[in-house]
C-alpha cells in the first residue's frame, strides 16, 4: 500500500478506486490546508494528488523526502517549483487534454458574452430597468462574426480557440513562443494588440509571462477591442486593466481569472459594467471534472508503481 495525500475530494469514484492501492490521507475542506499543515501532512507520503490552490514550494519538497510523485488535478503547474520538484527526483503529472474543449467553450462565452453584452443584458433585466420598449440603439455592443481574433499562446487550447474562431469566420493571428504550423497569422505581440478585436490570453504563467499585457500593451489595443483571460490572472496586470476598461483604451474584457481568487470583494472589477467575470471556470463541466479525476488518479497510481504516467510535466 502506498500512502498518499489528496487534498480535495473529487468527482466520480477515483478515490475509491485509489483507495484500493493507497492509504488515502484525505483533506476535505474546499480551502487548502494551511503551510504549515500541509507539510505535516506530506512529509511521510509517497504521494500526492494536488490541485492549483496548493502552493508547492521548495520548503514542502524539501520535507517530503519520501515522495516519488506530485499529480496535480489541473493543466497548470504554476503552484509547483516544478524545476526544483523534478531535480530532486519527484514525478510531476498533471491532467492537459481532458479540458481543451470546455476551456476553449468557456473562452468562446466570455467572447460573445461581453461583445454581446449578454451578462450585463441580464442584470439589466433582473435590475427591473428593462423598461423601454425596443429601438433600434438600445444596448448595442460587438459583432464577432467576421472579426479579427488575436491568441496568444498556441498550445492545445489556442488550436481549440482557432477552430472554433473559424466557424465563425474569424481572421485568426496568434503568437507564440514557437511557430506552430496552424491556419493562422504569426505576429509578434505588439502587432497582434495592435490589429486584434478580441486579445485571448491562452499561455501559460511563467517568469516570461507575468503581467506580459501590462499598461503598456494595453495601450497598443484598439479601442473596440476585448481582451479574454481564461488561462492565470497574473499574466494580465489586473491594476493597468482596471485603468484601461475605466479610462475606455479597450472597449471589454471577459475574465475568468484573476491575479487574486477568489477575487477580493472589493475589487473594482466587480463595479465595472464592461467586463463579464467568472469564477475560474474553464474546465468546470460535469464530464471534464471526472476525466481530470480519472488522469490524475490513473497518473498517480502509475508513477507510483514505477510505470510511465499518461500526462508527465517534462522539459
Ligand atoms: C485550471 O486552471 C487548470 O490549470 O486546470
Amino acid at each position: 500500500m502506498f500512502n498518499i495525500l489528496v487534498t480535495k475530494e473529487l468527482p466520480g469514484d477515483w478515490l475509491g478506486l485509489l483507495g484500493k492501492e493507497c492509504k488515502i490521507d484525505l483533506w476535505k475542506d474546499v480551502y487548502p490546508p494551511p503551510k504549515q499543515c500541509l507539510m505535516q501532512h506530506i512529509k511521510d507520503k509517497d504521494g500526492a494528488l494536488v490541485t492549483l490552490t496548493e502552493k508547492i514550494d521548495k520548503e514542502i519538497i524539501d520535507v517530503a523526502s519520501k515522495l516519488k510523485v506530485i499529480s496535480t488535478y489541473s493543466v497548470g503547474y504554476d503552484h509547483i517549483d516544478v524545476r526544483y520538484a523534478i531535480s530532486k527526483g519527484i514525478i510531476i503529472t498533471y491532467t492537459p487534454e481532458v479540458l481543451t474543449e470546455a476551456t476553449a467553450d468557456l473562452i468562446f462565452g466570455l467572447i460573445l458574452a461581453s461583445a454581446r453584452r449578454i451578462a450585463e443584458g441580464d442584470r439589466v433585466i433582473r435590475k427591473g430597468q428593462w423598461n423601454t420598449p425596443w429601438y433600434p440603439t438600445f444596448m448595442l455592443g460587438r459583432e464577432v462574426f467576421g472579426k479579427t481574433i488575436g491568441i496568444i499562446g498556441m498550445g492545445r487550447i489556442g488550436k481549440a480557440v482557432l477552430r472554433r474562431a473559424k466557424g465563425f469566420s474569424m481572421r485568426v493571428v496568434y503568437y507564440s513562443r514557437e511557430r506552430h504550423n496552424v491556419d493562422a497569422e504569426y505576429l509578434n505581440l505588439d502587432e497582434l494588440l495592435k490589429t486584434s478585436d478580441f486579445v485571448i490570453v491562452s499561455a501559460e504563467l511563467n517568469e516570461l509571462t507575468y503581467h506580459m499585457i501590462n499598461e503598456d500593451k494595453l495601450r497598443l489595443m484598439k479601442k473596440d477591442s476585448f481582451l479574454i483571460n481564461a488561462s492565470r490572472g497574473k499574466i494580465v496586470d489586473e491594476k493597468a486593466l482596471i485603468k484601461a476598461l475605466t479610462e475606455g483604451w479597450i472597449a471589454g474584457a471577459g475574465l475568468d481569472v484573476f491575479e487574486n481568487e477568489p477575487l477580493p470583494r472589493d475589487s473594482k472589477l466587480v463595479n465595472l459594467e464592461n467586463v463579464v467575470l467568472t469564477p475560474h471556470l474553464g474546465s468546470a463541466t460535469v464530464e471534464t471534472r471526472e476525466r481530470m479525476a480519472e488522469i490524475a488518479t490513473k497518473n498517480l497510481l502509475l508513477a507510483l508503481k514505477g510505470e510511465k504516467p499518461i500526462y508527465e510535466v517534462r522539459f
